[in-house]
């Protein structure tokens, strides 16, 4: 397999639809918003302007209040579902209504302090700031109006590990009636084997038909819902981003914003501790609807450590239990424990392993000295982008490529993570 930088670079290029990447072509033509912010990663390797201009454009589907939409359609050409027309939404560009895991934050300090054109990275860096503090302030207004320190999702999309095993209980409480015709082009694309299945896009659908309904208004959708999860994965990218966010407002914002930040770190590091399971040895997400911890292991159980919040025995227990996961299958980490009867190797998030999950867990455990696990997670990701190519997702067992092909969140993670190599 050809997988050197000037191949991940090209695929880059070759997603670029005109300063954003979309993630694939055919299967998600459009601009994705925790994709970008793992596409600017990459493009800061070998082009600063393309990667600002990234992160730019997303910003153009953030709603007045503050949210950043999960999929901007910057040019709508009816060929993916659901479309505009489903979402019914009221911003222009036309977009989604829900919104994704807020790591742009950490893209945008990993971009301001890399950055060799020092001029451009103020200009960009000081315009995204406000728009970046709008949306976290959005993130603790609307989805966590109690100030619990846990913001909740209202949508299995909202976490991007879609069909993750970690939500089913709490999903089969939605009633899978959409009104919305469903005419899914994913699987035009790709083996429905390896994707969600006709029942998950029914209730998905109906949680949007719900929503649109009631005018996406957050304070309405917090009342209304069948649904809300505090997941791990987005409470500890969030965790991490406003570390991030405070770094930014060292140079771009007030002391109040500051003590703002700070305030709003000190509360999710304490509620992310009390999702740890030691027994398991590893975190659990909570259902706020049934007011309990939901007992699956998957890779957002692992996330505490990109958050910087896990502490030296929890890294220690989690690193046992990556070592069973890694022994019974081959490569880490799946997305889903193998240990769990509803382990999936090859379907979508039940499953699979993801670059970028491998990234923010990696970088994470390296971050707080947990060198070995680090390195071996490293290692495992970058064999498989070597053997299988820039592929959206992989067999854990075998390191078979799955998905959809050329996907630039891979390409971009291993030109970000240095796995390739000086090859060219
Ligand atoms: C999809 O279409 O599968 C996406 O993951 C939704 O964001």
């Amino acid at each position: 397999m050809n997988a050197t930088p000037e191949a991940a670079r090209a695929i880059l290029r070759a997603n670029d639809r005109g300063g954003y990447t979309v993630p694939t072509a055919g299967l998600y033509p459009y601009q994705w918003n925790w994709d970008s912010a793992f596409s600017a990663l990459g493009w800061m390797t070998f082009d600063e302007p393309r990667a600002w201009r990234e992160l730019t454009r997303l910003f153009e589907g953030q709603w007045p209040d503050g949210m950043v939409p999960h999929i901007v359609f910057h040019r709508w050409n009816g060929d993916y579902f659901p479309g505009p027309e489903v979402w019914r939404t009221r911003h222009d560009p036309p977009t989604s209504g829900i919104t994704q895991p807020a790591v742009l934050a950490t893209a945008v300090r990993r971009c301001w302090e890399g950055a060799k054109n020092r001029p451009l990275a103020k200009a960009n860096a000081a315009a995204l700031y406000p728009r970046l503090l709008a949306w976290h302030r959005w993130w603790a207004a609307a989805r966590d109006p109690e100030q619990t320190g846990l913001v909740a999702m209202l949508h299995p999309w909202e976490s991007g590990m879609d069909n993750s095993p970690a939500w089913d209980e709490a999903f089969a409480r939605v009633r899978p009636e959409p009104v919305s015709a469903i005419r899914r082009t994913d699987t035009g694309h790709v083996d429905p084997s390896m994707r969600p299945s006709e029942d998950f896009y029914k209730r998905v659908i109906a949680l949007v038909d719900l929503y649109a309904g009631l005018d996406w208004e957050p304070a309405r959708l917090w009342r209304e819902t069948p649904f809300k999860i505090a997941d791990l994965a987005i409470n500890s990218i969030l965790h991490r981003a406003n570390r991030d966010l405070l770094a930014l407002a060292e140079r771009f914002g007030s002391a109040s914003e500051r003590d703002e930040i700070a305030a709003r770190l000190n509360l999710s590091a304490q509620a992310i501790e009390r999702l740890w399971s030691g027994q398991a040895g590893i975190y659990y997400s909570f259902d706020l609807m049934a007011g309990e911890s939901i007992p699956a292991a998957t890779s957002a159980g692992f996330l505490p450590a990109w958050a910087g919040v896990a502490r030296r025995e929890q890294l220690a227990a989690m690193s046992k239990t990556l070592d069973r996961w890694r022994a019974a299958l081959g490569y880490l980490v799946p997305s889903t424990s193998p240990e769990d009867a509803r382990f999936e190797p090859r379907r979508y998030w039940r499953g699979p392993v993801w670059a970028v999950v491998n990234f923010m867990i990696g970088q994470g455990f390296a971050e707080c000295g947990a060198v070995e696990t680090a390195q071996c997670i490293r290692d495992d990701t970058a064999a498989l982008i070597s053997h299988a190519g820039f592929c959206e997702y992989f067999d854990p067992r075998n390191g078979e490529g799955l998905g959809g092909g050329d996907f630039s969140w891979t390409a971009a993670v291993a030109l970000a993570w240095n796995l390739l190599g000086p090859a060219d």
